[in-house]
C-alpha cells in the first residue's frame, strides 16, 4: 500500500554515525518520513514513505488554530541476537485509536499504523545507533489539515510518522534520582478532559508548569489532581511508582486523568509475574510527605518509553523539599528496570509476545 520515494541526497554514512555518537533525545532524525492523508470523501489513502521534511501548511488549517492532534511514542530495538524489533507497537496502535476518538479525528486503522512503523524503520535502518542503551524512537502523530476556522472536528487529516535515534532522555548515569517540582498551582488535567489521550494540548497545557521546574532546578514536574489538589498523578511526560518497604508496588491508578502508559501496564505485568503485589490507587502527596519521612516510603520511580525506568531521588516545592530513600536509584527501581529492558532486547522470555521482530 506504501508508495516508496527514496531520499535523493540521504545524509552521508560518515556524517549519520558522526551524529549517532552521543544522539541524547529528540534532536538526530533520519532522512526518511511515512505519510498518509485522510479526507471523509477518501478515507485514509496515498501511504508513501518519503524524504523527510518540511511540510507545506495552509495558514488556516484547523490544528494552527484549534490543536487537533494527537501523537505516539515508542521505540525500536538491536536485540541481542542482531534483530530489529518493535515492543508492543499494538499498544501505541489502539492507544492511538482512543487519542483520535477523544480528539473527534478519524481513527487510523492499528494495522496501517503498524506498517507504517515497519516500513519507515525498514528503510532508515543504518539510523538505529549502537551506543549503550540506543534505539529508534518513533514518533507517529496526526493533525487536522483542512483549512477552515470553523470550530468543527476536521474532514482531513495527516498521519505522519518520524524517527529519532535516542540515547538517554536525562543527563546523568541513570543511578542518581531525578527531582520533581510539585505543581501546586497548575494542573494537568481534569476529570472529563483529555488527560488519558496522548493529545499535543496536554504538553502545551504543562509547559509553563514545566518551566517552573526548571527554573527551579529539577528535572520534571509532577501533577496532582485537578478536583481536591490532593492525589499524585503523573509527571509532564511519565507515570510515576512508589515502592514501600514491605516491597509492595502503588502507582495512581487509570482515573480518565492521567496517560495509561505502556511502559506502566508492562512494569505491573513484569511485578506480578514476580510475585510482587501492585496497587493501583490514589496516593496522596500528604501520604508521600510522610512516608518518606518515617522510611515507609523506600523508593520512587518514573517510567515511560523516552524515560525507561528512571530513579526519583528528590521532590521539591515551595515549601522545601523531601527526600525518597537515599536519593538514588534502589533495588527494586534497577530490578524492575532491569527486567524490563531484558525483555526488551530479547535477553529474557517474552511470554507476553511484547517484542514485535522485524529483520
Ligand atoms: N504519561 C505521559 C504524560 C507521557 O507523555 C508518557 C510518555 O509517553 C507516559 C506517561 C508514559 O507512557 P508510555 O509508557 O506509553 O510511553
Ligand atoms: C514518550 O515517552 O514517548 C513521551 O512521549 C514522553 C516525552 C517525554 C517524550
Amino acid at each position: 500500500m506504501f508508495r516508496v520515494e527514496p531520499h535523493a541526497n540521504p545524509v552521508t554514512a560518515q556524517e549519520r554515525s558522526a551524529r549517532l555518537a552521543q544522539p541524547g533525545f529528540g534532536r538526530v532524525f533520519t532522512d526518511h518520513m511515512a505519510v498518509i492523508r485522510y479526507n471523509t470523501q477518501d478515507g485514509w489513502h496515498d501511504a508513501t514513505i518519503q524524504p523527510r521534511g518540511p511540510l507545506m501548511l495552509d495558514p488556516a488549517a484547523a490544528v494552527l488554530h484549534y490543536a487537533q492532534e494527537i501523537f505516539e511514542g515508542l521505540k525500536a530495538y538491536r536485540l541481542v541476537d542482531g534483530t530489529t524489533a518493535l515492543f508492543r507497537p499494538d499498544a501505541n496502535a489502539r492507544r492511538f485509536r482512543w487519542s483520535a476518538e477523544r480528539l473527534a479525528m478519524a481513527q487510523l486503522p492499528e494495522a496501517l499504523f503498524i506498517e507504517s512503523i515497519e516500513r519507515l524503520v525498514e528503510i532508515d535502518r543504518d539510523w538505529m545507533p549502537e551506543i549503550e542503551g540506543g534505539s529508534l524512537y518513533l514518533r507517529p502523530f496526526m493533525f487536522a489539515s483542512e483549512t477552515f476556522l470553523g470550530v468543527k472536528p476536521s474532514s482531513e487529516y495527516l498521519y505522519i510518522v518520524i524517527a529519532s535515534a535516542a540515547g538517554a532522555y536525562f543527563k546523568g548515569d541513570g543511578r542518581a534520582g531525578i527531582t520533581l517540582w510539585l505543581s501546586e498551582h497548575f494542573t494537568r488535567a481534569a476529570p472529563g478532559g483529555t488527560g488519558a489521550a496522548k493529545c499535543g494540548g496536554n504538553y502545551a497545557a504543562s509547559l509553563q508548569a514545566q518551566d517552573e521546574a526548571i527554573r527551579n532546578g529539577c528535572d520534571q514536574v509532577v501533577f496532582l489532581d485537578a478536583v481536591e489538589r490532593r492525589w499524585v498523578e503523573e509527571l509532564g511526560g511519565m507515570n510515576i511508582f512508589f515502592v514501600m518497604d514491605d516491597g509492595t508496588l502503588v502507582t495512581p491508578p487509570l482515573s480518565g486523568t492521567i496517560l495509561p502508559g505502556i511502559t506502566r501496564d508492562s512494569l505491573i505485568t513484569l511485578a506480578r509475574a514476580g510475585g510482587m503485589i501492585v496497587r493501583e490507587e490514589p496516593y496522596s502527596l500528604d501520604q508521600w510527605r510522610a512516608d518518606s519521612a518515617s522510611g515507609r516510603l523506600v523508593e520512587a520511580f518514573a517510567c515511560g518509553t523516552a524515560a525507561v525506568v528512571t530513579p526519583i531521588g528528590k521532590v521539591r516545592s515551595r515549601d522545601g523539599e523531601f527526600v525518597i530513600g537515599n536519593g538514588m536509584a534502589g533495588q527494586m527501581t534497577e530490578r524492575l528496570r532491569a527486567e524490563l529492558v531484558a525483555v526488551q532486547r530479547g535477553s529474557a522470555p517474552d511470554p507476553n509476545g511484547w517484542v514485535h521482530r522485524l529483520f
